[in-house]
């Protein structure tokens, strides 16, 4: 098998015959060109073009130019003069991988024709891989390409069209919100309101007010009447979310709107009627909860009526990959990265790590990694996996503190200073890694004096 295809453009013939009968016997099947007229239709099939920069007729940059508004996707390697490192800077800014300098050894340059041949294929692979995600394993934004994800595809288009109530279990980050946002998107309802509603972060005392709404006077503060989050969602869909977190007696609630369809505003004795689908989700297991009395059996039953379970990320590794690119392609733009690829390497740390975050955690992490990928591929050094978060004891004395003799003033000074230099003076990407906004960013900077624009972020950032 071949190891690529190689285009020269020289117009010495000698030194082209040499170069061709070099990387000829290194396993590449080569074709050669003495002009970049010549040489146009030639590069359409190459995978890798060499080209001298002083050629007669079409100079070697116009030709790089013409590849390139060509949309033709070659790695491009240039031979230069020797001195002429000028030229050789501006067709790397044209998008040349490489150059080599005259006079060059036949090793020197069949060592990088290889290395240039590599991230080629690498780069036709990724190609590859996105339009197989674009056209298969994809359900709207929702990627997965295992036979449990597509059977959770499969599931989610059968039951969108009908009212079944669906609970859908799953650890934390494993897409559940996605998939019930999927299953409004695919309902008739999809026009009306989709209410998401998080148990776990509605205080127990206010849960019922909140669910079913109140009157004017139900209780001291109700000054005027409102609405519940199950009224909001009439006609369209409820996204319960914790479900295993709702205290008994609004189960008891629950059950009725599940069964009836029916409730009252908190100080009302009007009895009202909704029309709404029901999405429930779980991150525990709710049988457990069932056998602990803590979960109605009738109202799990009630809810199950489709479960849809979706496995955590290290049970379906190969939607690794597809997520992985997907998430490349998605957040390298937003954050104005160069990154575009996954190097071999990178790659297999993604496939060994367990992701206990699952999903999330993934795209976390490749985020992170855009932000400090200097290059067009993300390599392995790139990749920053955090580790598995012990939650510290904080009991008295246990709580980290700061070292001895350092101010909590100077600490956060240096880790602005480090977000800054990773994200190469790029105060967005600054600020998403220390978490905070931009503008936060910036508040803090002008009170360290560092205000945009002045020396000394210039010297820290590396940027002049
Ligand atoms: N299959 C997927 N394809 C694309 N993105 C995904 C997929 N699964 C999860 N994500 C992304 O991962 C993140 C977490 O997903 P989501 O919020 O749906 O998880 P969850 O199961 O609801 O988590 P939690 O239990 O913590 O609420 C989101 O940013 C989502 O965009
Ligand atoms: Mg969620």
């Amino acid at each position: 098998m071949s190891a690529g295809r190689i285009l020269i453009v020289e117009d010495e013939d000698k030194l082209r015959r040499v170069i061709q009968l070099h990387l000829e016997s290194a396993g590449f099947e080569v074709d050669g060109a003495s002009t970049a007229e010549q040489a146009l239709p030639l590069a359409t099939i190459a995978n890798v073009v060499i080209t001298d920069l002083r050629l007669p007729g079409m100079s070697g940059l116009e030709f790089i130019q013409q590849l390139q508004s060509r949309g033709i996707q070659v790695g491009i390697i240039v031979m230069t003069a020797h001195g002429s490192v000028d030229a050789a800077v501006e067709a790397m800014k044209l998008g040349a991988a490489d150059f080599v300098q005259k006079p060059f050894s036949l090793d020197q340059l069949t060592a990088i024709a290889e290395k240039v041949m590599a991230v080629q294929s690498l780069r036709a692979e990724n190609q590859r891989m996105r339009e197989e995600l674009d056209h298969r394993y994809q359900f709207g934004n929702i990627i997965g390409r295992s036979s449990a994800m597509r059977e959770i595809f499969h599931t989610v288009e059968r039951v969108a069209p009908t009212r079944a109530t669906v609970l859908i279990a799953g650890e934390s980050g494993v897409g559940k919100d996605m998939i019930a946002r999927a299953i409004h998107q695919h309902s008739p309802r999809r026009n009306k309101p989709y209410v998401k509603i998080n148990c776990t972060s509605i205080p127990e005392n206010l849960m019922e007010s909140e669910l079913f709404g109140y009157e004017k006077g139900a209780f001291t503060g109700a000054t005027a009447s409102k609405p519940g989050k199950f009224e909001q969602a009439d006609g369209g869909t409820a996204f319960l979310d914790e479900i295993g977190d709702v205290p008994g007696n609004i189960q008891v609630k629950l059950l009725r709107i599940l069964q009836e369809r029916q409730f009252e505003r908190l100080g009302s004795n009007v009895t009202r009627n909704v029309d709404v689908r029901v999405i429930a989700a779980t991150n525990v297991d709710l049988r457990a909860a069932l056998e602990q009395g803590r979960f109605r059996e009738d109202l799990y039953y009630r809810l199950n009526v489709v479960p849809i379970s979706v496995p955590p990320l290290r049970e379906r590794m190969e939607d690794i990959p597809f997520l992985a690119m997907h998430f490349v392609k998605k957040l390298s733009a937003e954050l104005g990265s160069v990154a575009k690829e996954i190097s071999p390497a990178a790659m297999d740390r993604l496939l060994t790590h367990r992701w206990p975050g699952n999903v999330r955690e993934l795209e976390n992490t490749i985020e992170r990694s855009l932000v400090l990928a200097s290059g067009e591929m993300l390599e392995a050094a790139d990749i920053r996996i955090e580790a598995p978060r012990s939650t510290p004891a904080i009991s008295a004395g246990q709580t980290p503190l700061l070292p001895e003799g350092e101010t909590l003033e100077h600490w956060e000074q240096m880790m602005i200073r480090e977000a800054l230099r990773r994200a190469n003076g790029n105060k967005s990407q600054a600020a998403r890694l220390l978490g905070m906004t931009r503008n936060a960013l910036r508040y803090r900077l002008s009170q360290m004096g560092l205000d945009s624009g002045t020396p000394e972020e210039a010297e820290i950032s590396g940027l002049k």
